[in-house]
């Protein structure tokens, strides 16, 4: 049950709608985690904070996916789906709604906005000539046309570019070109097309794009591209597709999209369908909530140029900000499946704990779009230092002590108010920190207490004054000190340790949540102590990677 703050907020947030033709892997999980943990932490402050995503299920890639492994689409995106699904669990992803793109609600909403940018005028339709694969009846997208490259001769390379001699052309430079997909000789056709004319947001995206809601990096990008004149964008693919038919226009599909972001909406949509909840409250162009999408950076152009303008056009409110991320890497280098670092997300899961990648991603995460390096030496040795050696370490080494001599009772007074104050004092600056999504920092910060405590601990040593009589009450007073120390850094740990917290509160019987963290605990009897955190075995990194590898 959530308690509201008076000054509550009611904030929206969602990651980036992952296809439905492959399974999740950690760059995946890094997105998800970091929005994760951005969303626990706003809930535990006391704000309403809803978070949705879904399977972005459309597109000829997944017709494609469906047809090699013999099933219809609609099963496929089914199966995918819920693979997808029980990955996110796995690492305690809290969606309140995770949905699809290929739903009533976002045909609904797809077919709504389109009509809208319609009427308004901002549709074009025009001819273009496009690569046609005559034996499949599909027309060649770039990546599915192979052929030698121009420059260097070199046989089977793909669409634009040579991985060779690294020359970029355009896909009718290759020499004897031929789809990919059926080995035909593709032919020059000609179609109508659907576009969405950007252009007539330029004013609009201009001053958007400045206005405060895009990361520094991401803003100058935008501006570059801008500047450089917006250009209209091909929002129409022919059948056969795996989408949703253009009202009004038959045989033609809205590209996959189109529809993709309007699937925040539909999953919200279906959300409240499902809670009553107020659905046009949050989209209305003065609405007082907030809207946010966690993205990696290869799209933010989507996110900040073509949603901004369709929602505007469509009489919708705009995003409060787009947070963008970098790209996972493994060890220094890009995921490899030879290398066994293309780490999908249920082989992690077969071997590791998911609230320790969790905490490394905690741990180095910042609000910038750099890329992630997961360095697995590294991720051991910080996991098993701080969680384990430090914040669990508290707990363990207090708890035997006040089970043995005191019935799990910490003492009616407390022993070092000021300690206790200046660790629940602390907690503005950390928050301030995950608001902000700076968690390598607000990591770094709770760490620091953590060493503080260890460090009151190691100067009182409980464990020489436990076998003095004269001394044997202090223990009492001392360890209730380091219990209730260890309960403040649980509380911020919370967003990004949900497990371990549900075992601390089991043993503190409290709840950790951050608005109840007032005063400490005194006169409260705690339940006996199991263990809340397993160390990372670097055995089982090994294994891990071995069992990843494709050759
Ligand atoms: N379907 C689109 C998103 C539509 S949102 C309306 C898509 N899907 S995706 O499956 O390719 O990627 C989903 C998210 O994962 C994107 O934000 C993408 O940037 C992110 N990542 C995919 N690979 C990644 C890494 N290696 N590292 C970090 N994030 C990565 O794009
Ligand atoms: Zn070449």
């Amino acid at each position: 049950m959530i308690l509201m703050t008076s000054n509550a907020r009611k904030i929206l947030v969602t990651s980036a709608l992952p296809y439905a033709n492959a399974p999740l892997h950690l760059g995946h999980m890094l997105e998800q985690v970091q929005t994760d943990i951005w969303v626990r932490f706003q809930r535990s402050r006391g704000h309403q904070c809803l978070y949705v995503c879904a399977d972005d299920a459309h597109g000829t890639a997944i017709m494609l996916s469906a047809e090699a492994a013999g099933v219809t689409p609609e099963a496929h995106i089914d199966a995918v789906k819920s693979d997808h699904l029980r990955d996110s669990t796995g690492f305690l992803i809290g969606f309140d709604q995770y949905y699809s793109t290929h739903s009533e609600e976002n045909r609904q909403w797809s077919e709504r906005i389109f009509q809208k940018l319609d009427a308004a005028g901002h549709i074009s339709v025009r001819e273009i000539i496009q690569a046609y694969d005559q034996e499949k009846g599909l027309f060649l997208a770039d990546r599915f046309i192979k052929g030698t490259c121009p420059r260097c001769k070199a046989a089977d390379q793909y669409g634009d570019n040579c991985e060779v001699c690294g020359a970029t052309y355009s896909p009718s430079d290759l020499i004897d070109p031929v789809s990919a997909l059926s080995g035909s000789a593709p032919v020059d056709r000609a179609s109508d097309h659907l576009f969405f004319k950007l252009g007539d947001f330029t004013e609009l995206l201009t001053t958007w794009t400045r206005a405060g809601s895009l990361q520094p990096a991401v803003a100058n990008k935008l501006g570059e591209w801008i500047e450089a004149g917006l250009q209209d964008w091909d929002i129409s693919r022919d059948a056969p597709y795996f989408g949703f038919e253009i009202p009004g226009y038959p045989d033609k599909y809205f590209y996959v999209w189109l529809d993709a972001p309007i699937g925040y909406m539909a999953s919200f949509q279906r959300f409240c369908a499902e809670h009553d909840e107020d659905f046009d409250a949050w989209w209305q162009p003065d609405s007082q909530t907030e809207l946010y999408h966690f993205i990696g950076k290869d799209i933010v152009n989507f996110h900040g140029l073509f949603w901004p303008a369709m929602l505007r056009a469509s009489g919708l409110r705009l995003p409060t900000a787009i947070f963008a991320h970098g790209f996972l890497t493994v060890d220094g280098t890009k995921m490899s499946k030879s290398r066994g670092t293309f780490i999908k997300a249920s082989t992690y899961l077969d071997h590791l704990d998911p609230e320790h990648l969790r905490y490394y991603f905690a741990a180095k995460l910042s609000a910038g779009v750099d890329d992630f390096d997961l360095n697995l030496s590294d991720f051991v040795q910080r996991v098993n230092s701080d969680l384990v050696g430090k914040v669990v370490n508290i707990a363990s080494r207090c708890a035997g002590f006040l089970r043995k001599n005191f019935d799990n009772k910490l003492s009616d007074e407390c022993d070092e108010p000021d300690l206790v104050r200046s660790f629940i004092d602390a907690g503005d600056g950390i928050a301030e920190l995950y608001e902000n999504r700076e968690f390598g920092r607000a990591m770094r910060d709770i760490i620091a207490l953590a060493d503080r405590a260890n460090q009151y601990i190691d100067d009182k040593k409980p464990w020489v004054m436990a076998k003095d009589p004269e001394q044997v009450d202090d223990v009492q007073a001392v360890c209730s000190v380091g219990i209730n120390l260890f309960r403040v850094l649980m509380t911020y740990l919370k967003p990004v340790l949900p497990g371990m917290a549900e075992r601390a509160e089991a043993f503190l019987k409290i709840s950790t949540d951050w608005h109840e963290l007032q005063a400490p605990l005194l006169g409260h009897t705690l339940e006996d102590f199991k263990p809340l955190l397993q160390r990372v075995d670097p055995d089982s990194v090994t294994a891990m990677i071995e069992s990843g590898k494709v050759s």
